[in-house]
């Protein structure tokens, strides 16, 4: 089974590793991959913002990105987030699992299915992120002593300005946990090709209004970065045998095929 990580910010290569970088050709457009040698055999990073960091989130090709790793075969994903909390009990440098999302993104290309040719369909997100690709996530976080928080709500907004405090209030009133302007659509692009998907979020800020300026953590991100990455790769090599005990295959309602997209 082929994988992939995505990373964000701060996550622009697998260190110490061997990858090809590689333009893949998508009908929305290219997208740049790596493509792992090596003990990386299998496994593809993308780096969403781009390897110098010059996307911004608004301007994140979601499509084409998820299309390239579906031409490249790949069946599993795992996709890191920096992001700010919106909870005292979400420290930044908390490692999370996300389990849910609250979308509150406009103007994003959001769906394969645009009807027409593209075909129309429904995708279900009662259980967004891959439920055994988390079950896994968690057994290997235990068996290594690290602090997963094993649920959590994202906030996607559209960025790239940071919230209003009184934003962050309304967001934490309404269940969000943590805040981010990338997680949506990626997700649910995953979900229409049928890839497990899961995400682990980590707060690199408190919330606007949290304190009296937006300040983000650097200290000690290397080695958590190293560390959420060693996580990734040990998730979804051998995620084989729990695939199936998941929603991601299942979960999409066609209404009309797409007709060669
Ligand atoms: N808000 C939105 N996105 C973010 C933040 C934040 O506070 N921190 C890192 N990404």
């Amino acid at each position: 089974m082929r994988r992939a990580i995505i990373g964000g910010t701060g996550f622009y290569e697998i260190v110490g590793g061997e990858f090809i970088e590689k333009v893949v050709h998508t009908p929305y457009g290219d997208a740049l991959v790596h493509e792992g040698e090596g003990e990386h055999s299998g496994l593809i990073f993308l780096a969403r913002h781009g390897k110098d960091h010059t996307i911004p989130p608004h301007r994140i090709n979601y499509r084409a990105n998820l299309k390239a790793l579906e031409i490249q075969k790949v069946e599993s994903i795992l996709a890191v987030f920096t992001v700010g909390s919106l909870r005292p009990t979400i420290p930044p440098k908390s490692l999370v699992l996300l389990d849910q999302f609250l979308d509150f993104t406009s103007g994003r290309e959001a769906t394969f299915f645009d009807g027409g040719r593209s075909g129309l369909a429904h995708a279900e997100v009662n259980q967004p992120y891959c439920s055994a690709l988390r079950k896994r996530l968690i057994g290997i976080a235990n068996s290594r002593n690290m602090h997963l928080i094993e649920w959590g709500t994202y906030v996607c907004t559209n960025g790239p300005r940071f919230e209003t405090p009184a934003e962050i209030r309304m967001f934490a009133a309404l269940g969000g946990d943590v805040v981010g302007m990338t997680g949506v659509p990626e997700v649910s692009l995953a979900r229409e090709l049928g890839i497990h998907y899961a995400a682990i979020a980590i707060p690199v800020n408190w919330g606007a209004g949290l304190e009296t300026s937006i300040s983000i953590v650097r200290e000690g991100m290397d080695e958590l970065r190293a560390s959420v990455i060693r996580l990734c790769t040990e998730g979804l090599q051998g995620f084989e045998q729990g695939a199936g005990d998941c929603e991601c295959r299942t979960a999409l309602m066609v209404m009309h095929p797409a007709d060669g997209v």
